[in-house]
């Protein structure tokens, strides 16, 4: 039995969801993790992570120790590979008795912890979604309407960072004004998705440079991913902005016409 998980990335509202502001999010499909039995394991950061869960189930050690873990989603790249991860294993317990089927994302949510910290849930309600989902902090995920595809890429800072410590980091600067400048960037990009094309653009534009604005007050643009943002500006985006907890990772960019072939490193739709 393989457990197949794809990554994730983030639209708006990183960080304020933490603390109950809503979110943006969807399924990033051209990325997964899949998780099977093996007698070929190889030493990597996410079998790593996997001893990590079983250490927390101590009966299934035995279980865990034929369990193989690949995976095509950066690690530590704000792309949900601890999510998809976690995901996964609460699949393979269930479907092997060992988890009631509605305890799966709570499941989830324990392992994802181990990494995140207190972690919001949005990245596991991300990998677990058939497409974009508007998310808060224990509600039910709803479908987001979407009217319009928007032009939307993912590129790598080259840099990782741990979304822990990010978190964290946010944290100790107890910046309402900014959680609440994010809850403003998902709805402005909830009302432009509900719009036509051309009149939610500049709305979507706007609503991912709040966003990025408020990742550069919280101090979460390494250097790395201002020269990145600088360079996807010359090529001619509209906005860029980090995706998922910053401080490197990977970073998002809107546009208006399908960029040059450089610029499209993974779309995000
Ligand atoms: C990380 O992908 C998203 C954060 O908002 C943390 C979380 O929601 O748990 C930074």
């Amino acid at each position: 039995m393989k457990f197949t998980v794809p990554g994730k990335w983030i639209l708006v509202g990183e960080h304020a969801v933490v603390r109950g502001a809503p979110a943006i999010v969807a399924p990033l499909s051209s990325r997964s993790l899949i998780l099977e039995e093996s007698t070929e394991l190889e030493a990597s950061p996410l079998q790593t992570a996997l001893e990590k869960i079983a250490e927390t189930l101590p009966g299934l050690s035995e279980k865990f120790s034929r369990l193989k873990v690949s995976s095509d989603i950066p690690v530590q790249a704000g792309l949900g590979s601890s999510a998809a991860l976690s995901v996964a294993v609460a699949r393979y317990l269930e479907a092997h008795d060992f988890l009631p089927n509605e305890e799966i994302l709570a499941k989830a949510q324990e392992f994802e912890n181990i990494f995140h910290g207190s972690s919001s849930g949005l990245d596991l309600a991300a990998v677990s979604a058939s497409g974009p989902i508007f998310f808060r902090r224990g509600e039910d995920p709803k479908p987001l309407t979407c009217a319009w595809t928007p032009k939307i890429y993912l590129h790598d800072s080259g840099t990782r960072s741990s979304t822990k410590e990010c978190v964290e980091h946010v944290a100790n600067q107890n910046r309402k004004d900014l959680d609440q400048l994010m809850a403003m960037a998902v709805d402005g990009a909830r009302a432009a998705l509900r719009l036509s094309e051309a009149e939610g653009i500049s709305l979507l534009k706007d609503a991912i440079l709040t966003a990025a604005k408020c990742f550069e007050e919280w101090g979460l643009m390494n250097a790395e991913s201002a020269a990145l943002t600088e360079k996807l500006y010359r090529a001619g985006a509209l906005a860029v902005k980090p995706t998922g907890s910053g401080n490197g990772g990977f970073l998002l960019s809107l546009w208006e016409n399908t960029p040059p072939e450089e610029f499209r490193g993974l779309p995000g739709f």
